[in-house]
């Protein structure tokens, strides 16, 4: 089939079946997966077990996930620009988390440089791994009069394919750190933000919890990220029963008392990090260790947990604060974890 690329986003509409989805075949694999229009190639792929080269995780840092678009119109991002030469971008290549599918497209994925993390979740259902925090482990040269780069230098310069950020609180402990372990390093990442500098080679020791929050249940389940493998599952009743069982009694204390709002998010907040320490007790992982968390929960319980008003998800119109939530750092949680 013959590509039809353009490098402008307009479009006289999107092309797809009628079904509300678009059609997307990914080859030499021939699989077709069929997802929301706007949806990325890289998110698309990743859902449906298809890796996609990536050390970002998606988060277009990396420049690895190239594709080929070999049918179907696709825009150039301005990444897409910094990657690839103009013939390249003629004939499609394209950074998969930068490609959003707005029309049926065919895709051809290289083989992969990287090797692919992916757990197996379910019966059989393949997920690409992609948490948002990364180790690299670096041994860096140490300083001398003929090499006076300066300790964030050094580290960012054995980091080439991300454009790191560095933390206040990180360049406050990085020259201690770095001498310390004879500047060899763990550099602790999440997204393009170094968050932390561990001495030695700590990128074994690398978890993440996974929260359900639900009305009645809590269930927490600790993940090694670098395998996705469940190492601990604990569960117990939401702290905030004594307020009634479903979401309704609990919006209605919040309306009808001004503490209560304060009382629920620190009863879901206890909850969460009761969890916490189960979890890590069983699986004799340091919460120190743990450097993501993921919560998913229904709208009020996610609300109640951040300790936003619920009050308008109670009375028509029912209206949510935000249909996606920000990026929230474990403390605003009331964890304490990495
Ligand atoms: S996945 Fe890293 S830039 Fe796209």
């Amino acid at each position: 089939m013959e590509a039809r690329l353009h490098d402008s986003p307009s479009h006289d509409g999107p092309a797809h079946d009628g079904s509300g989805r678009v059609r997307l075949r990914f080859t030499p694999a021939e699989r077709e997966v069929r997802v929301p229009p706007g949806v990325m190639v890289f998110d698309a792929a990743s859902w449906n077990g298809i890796a996609i080269d990536s050390t970002c995780g998606g988060h277009g840092t990396c420049k690895k996930c190239k594709i080929q678009v070999t049918s179907g119109e696709v825009p150039i991002s301005p990444l897409d620009v910094r990657a690839f030469d103009a013939a390249q971008l003629r004939a499609g290549w394209r950074l998969a988390c930068r490609t959003s599918a707005v029309e049926d497209l065919v895709v051809e994925v290289p083989p992969l440089e990287t090797r692919p993390k992916a757990a197996t979740v379910g019966v059989g259902r393949q997920v690409i791994l992609r948490p948002a925090i990364k180790k690299r482990y670096v041994e860096l040269a140490t300083p001398t009069l003929a090499d006076q780069r300066s300790d964030v230098d050094r580290l960012t310069a054995a980091i080439d394919d991300l454009e790191l950020r560095v933390d206040l609180h990180v360049l406050r402990r990085l020259p201690s750190v770095m001498r310390q372990a004879d500047f060899h390093v763990t550099a602790v990442i999440v997204d393009d933000l170094l968050i932390d500098v561990e001495a030695g080679d700590t990128t074994a020791e690398c978890f993440a919890i996974a929260f359900d929050l639900g009305t009645t249940t809590v269930v927490a389940t600790l993940l090694d990220t670098g395998t996705g493998t469940p190492r601990a599952v604990a569960s117990m009743l939401n702290k905030q029963q004594p307020f009634g069982g479903d979401v309704i009694t609990r919006i209605s204390a919040t309306m009808l008392d001004p503490e209560a709002l304060a009382t629920l998010q620190s009863l879901a907040q206890e909850t969460l990090r009761e969890l916490v320490g189960e979890v890590c007790a069983e699986a004799a992982v340091d919460p120190g260790q743990v450097y993501e968390v993921a919560l998913a929960g229904n709208a009020v319980m996610t609300a109640l947990v951040l300790g936003i008003d619920p009050e308008p998800l109670g009375v028509a119109p029912f209206i949510l604060s935000s249909a996606t939530m920000p990026g929230v750092r474990a403390v605003d949680l009331g964890l304490r974890v990495h």
